[in-house]
């Protein structure tokens, strides 16, 4: 990560004192639009992430840099400050959402600058947001527990940024541990940390970003999430979590065709989150992959968040024998994720780069996934 150049960045600009924040992106194993069903996801952190260095800065403004973009934004911590721009919605949305909770905090300079592709579905707006949740809790010595920083962030998304998201990548940035998943519970939220090593098992994880820009905001996202509370609510339940196939069928006639293909993919997704845990206790990663492709295919099919380049690698994949391959987060572009055998990795990666290039007239983005440590102090 760009730690030196953020550094030297706030120096030039505002002068000594800062203090150093990182927190990562996500991949996710399996258990894609579970989360705001109630249900499970099995998350780890990546080694790409944000870092921010801040400094309090005694006033009631926020001045900050996003060394990225090379844009600036100011802006005070009233409801009605609202920046412009919408990079500084998330930094002012975290700061609200502290406020709200209860909490006084005051103005700070910061610089900030991630190496977490954009739009690629592997969360660098929470891994922004985490990082400001952080250092503010850090900083002002707030005592906010772990878990409800995550909420901090989630509830950025939801007030300030237009997204209904669930909680799983604010979960993942700020809980993540090295050489762990975690398999979050997103009804009690209680989550376990499962040590996993895919190269103990002689495979790689690696991710194959499309370079499709995928867009939440504003997006067919949260008509995905209305349609599951829909069906939720004539079952009866909060949460589809928990319902059965059976129980969808039983009220097949009284839902739109459309509900009833984003049930049926999230019903069989939480299945395969179990599947997946079970097979990864016996070592048994075939099976791990399996379920991946089929969370593809009920993506693309029922879930229809996929698009053609998604699916064109997801395909190569097969053909090249990849254990497993599917769409990773929220959709709509972004990567695949891979689980691929040692010995025909290298074809892999060089037939998907071919191919796809061939096709699209650009070559994909090959990133080898290092699963880390969580938000944290420098
Ligand atoms: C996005 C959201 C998450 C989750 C995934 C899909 O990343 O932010 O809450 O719903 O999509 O699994």
């Amino acid at each position: 990560m760009n730690t030196n150049l953020v550094e030297q960045k706030f120096q030039e600009l505002y002068g000594e004192g800062a203090i150093l924040f990182t927190s990562p992106g996500r991949i996710n194993l399996i258990g894609e639009h579970t989360d705001y069903n109630g249900g499970f996801v099995f998350p780890g952190a990546v080694d790409k992430g944000i870092v921010a260095a801040i400094r309090l800065n005694g006033s009631d403004r926020v001045k900050v840099h996003a060394l990225d973009l090379g844009e600036n934004s100011e802006f005070g911590l009233r409801e009605e400050d609202k920046p412009a721009e919408q990079w500084a919605c998330y930094v002012f949305g975290v700061c609200r959402e502290i406020q709200k909770r209860g909490y006084t905090i005051g103005g700070f300079d910061a610089v900030f600058s991630g190496d977490v592709p954009l739009g690629a579905g592997m969360s660098s707006s929470a891994a922004l947001e985490s990082t400001f949740a952080f250092a503010l809790n850090d900083l002002y010595n707030l005592g906010i527990e772990k878990f409800e920083l995550a909420r901090i962030g989630q509830s950025t998304e939801h007030n300030y940024c237009g997204v209904n998201c669930g909680i799983m990548d604010q979960f993942a940035s700020v809980h993540g541990k090295a050489g762990h998943l975690m398999r979050l519970d997103c009804r009690s939220m209680e989550f376990e940390y499962f040590p996993f090593d895919p190269t103990a098992h002689g495979y790689r994880l690696v991710l194959v970003n499309s370079c499709v820009k995928h867009e939440l905001v504003g997006s067919p996202y949260n008509d995905r999430r209305a349609s599951c509370e829909r069906v939720a609510a004539v079952l009866g339940q909060e949460f589809l979590r928990g319902a059965t196939m059976e129980q969808l069928e039983a009220v097949k006639g009284e839902i739109s065709e459309e509900d009833y293909l984003r049930a049926r993919y999230v019903i069989g997704e939480e299945q395969r989150v179990l599947d997946v845990c079970a097979a990864l206790e016996q070592g048994d990663l075939e099976t791990v992959g399996a379920r991946m492709y089929e969370t593809h295919w009920g993506m693309s099919r029922d879930y229809e968040v996929s698009c053609e380049e998604l699916d064109f690698l997801a395909e190569v994949a097969k053909e090249c024998g990849v254990s497993g391959s599917r769409i990773m987060g929220g959709g709509f572009g972004g990567c695949t994720i891979n689980l691929v055998k040692e010995e025909l990795y290298e074809g892999f990666i060089a037939t998907a780069t071919e191919k796809f290039a061939a096709r699209y007239g650009h070559e994909p983005k090959i990133i080898p996934v290092v699963i880390s440590d969580g938000a944290r102090r420098l």
